[in-house]
């Protein structure tokens, strides 16, 4: 007999008109997942892509389950690791969906974390021009950003997230059964997301972090209150053109150039977010108005986590602007960098130069 499901929590709703989708947040999902995607899922063949940590845990449960929702699974698993968000892995997977006869009914299953989120959604989006997929995070970040959003990719040698496309999930299923077998590294890195998302939308959420962080709280809830911001943030500007998405990236300027100057692999993305939220809320602290306290409890909320705050000797200061200024976000040489004035409130600005980036690097080394 399978596992009851537990009862489930209000889904969020992301609306994007034809686009639009729900993200179903609890215990007990992939049990049920099978019988939710037969009502909702045309096609019969599926492709389960996962990868190497989190199939032997959870794809023969996720097979069963759509077995019985009447569909034919066939399991893809890739490398665990940032590696396989590559154009070669992109291939083999590709490859092997053609290989299972999947036509353009067929959809993708993408269980695990973010890179097989970013694989699995990027190889749905261009396999015979696009076809749905469904998003199974099993990381807090997962959960609570990438699973949401549409934004799919791999990287290039040198440039995270160079190559890929914005192709919406058809559905999400955030089971938070799965975030048990976390390693105590991956399951702290994950907040780095959500002490954005509370610095950056609703600062009334540090309260609960610093719970979670004690082994109290409402998980559930924390993970639902973070989709649903990461959700009304992609609503408002689903191919960030505005500028209201960009406002997610607070922390990921400075962050991404770290993890990329440490050589992929070295830090976990949420370790170098986390030193680049503290760069940036420093940075706010200068530039607009964020206080003393304010930017302490950032760092505090951080730090519960064991979040790195500091760079360290190996990682130098050059490598690190190199990187930036690779990034997407440099548009002709300036940088669009997202700020906030108080926490709960971000902005993007166009205040700030290389000069104060050099500083916030100074002040990581402190
Ligand atoms: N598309 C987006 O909007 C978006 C947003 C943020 C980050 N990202 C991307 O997400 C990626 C990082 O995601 P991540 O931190 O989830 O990394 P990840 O997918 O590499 O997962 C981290 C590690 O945990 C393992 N793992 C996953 N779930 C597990 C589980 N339940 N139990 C045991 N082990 C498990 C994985 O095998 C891996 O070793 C980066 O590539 C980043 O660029 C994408």
């Amino acid at each position: 007999m399978p596992p009851k499901p537990a009862a489930p929590i209000r889904p969020v709703f992301v609306n994007l008109g034809p686009r639009s989708y729900t993200v179903q947040v609890g215990s007990g999902l992939l049990a049920g997942m099978g019988a939710e995607l037969a009502k909702k899922m045309m096609g019969t063949k599926v492709a389960v892509i996962t990868d190497s940590n989190v199939g032997p845990l959870y794809a023969e449960q996720v097979m069963d389950s759509l077995r019985q929702g009447g569909k034919e699974p066939t399991l893809i698993t890739v490398p665990a690791g940032e590696e396989s968000k590559s154009l070669s892995c992109l291939d083999t997977v590709c490859g092997e969906m053609a290989a299972a006869g999947l036509d353009r009914k067929s959809f993708v299953v993408a269980l695990g974390g973010g890179v097989i989120g970013d694989l699995g959604g990027f190889a749905a989006s261009v396999y015979q021009r696009g076809i749905p997929y469904v998003q199974v995070p099993t990381t807090v970040l997962s959960q609570v950003d990438s699973s949401v959003g549409g934004k799919t990719g791999v990287n290039l040698k040198d440039a995270k997230n160079m190559v890929g496309t914005f192709h919406q999930p058809s559905h999400v299923f955030a089971d938070v059964d799965t975030l048990k077998s976390l390693p105590k590294r991956e399951w702290n890195e994950g907040f780095a997301e959500i002490i954005k998302h509370a610095a950056i939308r609703d600062a009334s959420m540090f309260d609960v972090i610093d719970q979670v962080a004690q082994g109290k709280g409402d998980l559930v809830a924390l993970i639902r209150r973070n989709i649903a911001i990461k959700a009304s943030v992609v609503e408002s500007d689903e191919f960030e053109r505005t500028g209201t998405r960009a406002i997610l990236n607070f922390g990921h300027t400075i962050g991404h150039a770290i993890e990329s100057a440490a050589g992929y692999g070295k830090l976990l993305h949420g370790e170098a977010i986390s030193m680049g939220l503290n760069a940036a809320a420093w940075l706010a602290s200068k530039v607009s108005g964020l206080t003393s306290v304010e930017l302490e409890r950032i760092r505090a909320s951080l730090a519960a986590f064991d979040l790195p705050l500091k760079l360290t000797d190996d990682i130098t200061d050059e490598e690190i602007l190199r990187r930036m200024k690779m990034d997407k976000k440099f548009d002709q040489g300036a940088i669009r960098f997202v700020l906030i004035k108080k926490l709960g409130e971000a902005f993007v600005s166009t205040d700030v130069h290389e000069g104060h980036i050099k500083q916030a690097l100074e002040e990581l080394r402190r």
